[in-house]
């Protein structure tokens, strides 16, 4: 397995072990939490359809892109750019990919605080008997109570850095071979319930059937954000990851089969969501909080839901964890790649100094209610710049430069394990990242910041 050392830069043990930590960091609260509201709050299957489109033709590009780079520098995403384009700007992502990192952790440690909330609340059976409404009452107080989001935050990030920090990382990848899949089974149970509810089969139409009337420029490039961030690709992560990927495994079939797991979590969390949605009357739009109102709700409609709502939140706290673990390892080994800190400091440091904006994010309806900018809390403000902004900027320039800089024969020899893999895909994936993926990223992205109008 894994060992996040530098010093002693080791590599993924079996080839499980890179799909697992891979897909350990992909599937998360991005899947369960983010898609499902997401797609709710941009008019369901058509949001789907283009979201599916750009995890095929740019997400997978992408993640294999981060892969060779990763794997052929050895080096985290700033020192990789330094060491494969020195005395070039190219370096520049990794910086922004550091500050895209400290962003994202900040909100996402935030919610998944929350899921400690719903698996304190699961305890002491706190659901039952609570109508959508009351559920729905219940989540808003919950977060406008300032303190409380507050301490699951910081509690949360707390063993985030004691994970990245002691070694137990390895066992903690251990056990998400174990519990992912059984968190898989859950969502399949949750799905089973959902679809057969009375008046389920409204939530699968919303969910499937496409009404490209409800697109726009703005829900394409919520579509490309999201299908980025669920990939946890565009700010380096999986650099980071490719570098301690074998020299013999296949970059490509890896990426392939991550994007794949990471998508069916997604469409599972969006089967289990909207069925109920519309058979209880919940508002699709219900933002922030629609998983955390209506899965309790179907908790309550099932034989032993006092057992699913526990174990279910766990699970998702776990699947939270092994995303934040990932995500302060893009920070902590800049600052022991470039600052030459211990990596114990530099996961202190990188810790508090996240924890000052995760506070405000979490705090975000409660003490911070009034700070706000463009309409958006700090919360909001933070999970739409860094999704919709960040990430698609940092894939525009990881695609740019694998394309344009890095070229054809380097990258034939990283993906193509030196020449001992035939990656026949290779003239089509250097035609999507040199000219495809670019355009289309940067069409999506000047027509939904309306930067530019088509
Ligand atoms: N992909 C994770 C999720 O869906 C979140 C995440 C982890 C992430 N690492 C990332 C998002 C890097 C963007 C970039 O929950």
């Amino acid at each position: 397995m894994a060992n996040f050392d530098v010093s002693k830069r080791d590599s993924f043990g079996s080839k499980i072990g890179v799909i697992a930590a891979t897909a350990g960091s992909a599937i998360g609260l991005g899947n369960i939490w983010r898609f499902p509201y997401v797609v709710g709050e941009n008019g369901g299957g058509a949001f789907l359809f283009v979201y599916l489109a750009f995890i095929l033709a740019i997400g997978i590009p992408v993640m294999l892109s981060e892969f060779v780079i990763g794997r052929s520098a050895q080096l985290s995403p700033y020192g990789a750019f330094k060491k494969l384009a020195p005395g070039r700007p190219w370096f520049l992502i990794g910086i922004m990919g550091v500050g895209a990192a400290f962003m994202i952790l900040a909100f996402y440690a935030a919610v998944a605080g929350w899921t400690l909330e719903y698996i304190f609340q699961s305890v002491k059976n706190g659901f039952t008997g609570k109508s959508p409404d009351e559920l729905s009452t219940m989540f808003d107080e919950f977060r406008q109570d300032s303190l409380r989001p507050v301490i699951w935050f910081l509690l949360f990030m707390g063993l985030t850095a004691w994970i990245v920090i002691s070694g137990v990382r390895k066992g903690i990848e251990k056990y998400t071979k174990i519990l992912m899949p059984i968190l898989l089974v859950i969502l399949v149970v949750l799905c089973i319930r959902a679809v057969t509810l009375p008046g389920a089969g409204a939530g699968l139409t919303f969910l499937f059937k496409p009404d490209f009337s409800k697109i726009n420029a703005e829900t394409i490039l919520k579509a490309l954000g999201q299908a980025f961030f669920s990939l946890s690709i565009g700010m380096g992560t999986l650099i980071t990851y490719g570098s301690y990927i074998k020299k013999n495994d296949n970059l490509a079939t890896t990426a392939v089969s991550v994007s794949f797991a990471d998508t069916l979590i997604a469409i599972l969390a969006g089967i289990a969501i909207f069925p109920a949605v519309f058979a209880f009357g919940i508002n699709p739009g219900a933002e922030e909080g629609l998983v955390f109102i209506t899965l309790p709700t179907i908790f309550q409609q099932m034989p032993g839901g006092y057992y699913f709502s526990l174990l279910f939140f766990m699970l998702l706290a776990v699947a939270a964890l092994t995303s934040t673990i990932s995500v302060l390892e893009v920070v902590v080994a800049y600052f022991v790649e470039e600052l030459k800190m211990t990596r114990k400091k530099a996961t202190i440091f990188a810790t508090l100094s996240i924890s000052v904006l995760g506070i405000v994010a979490a705090g975000s309806w409660g003490w911070f209610e009034n700070l706000t900018l463009f309409g958006l809390n700090i919360f909001g403000l933070l999970n739409f710049t860094s999704a919709n902004i960040l990430l698609p900027l940092g894939g525009f320039f990881i695609v740019a430069f694998i394309g344009w800089y890095f070229g054809k024969e380097e990258t034939r020899k990283e993906a193509g394990n030196e020449g001992a893999l035939k990656a026949r895909y290779l003239p089509v994936y250097m035609f999507i990242v040199k000219f495809i993926a670019p355009i289309a990223i940067a069409l999506v992205f000047l027509n939904g910041l309306g930067i530019v109008k088509f």
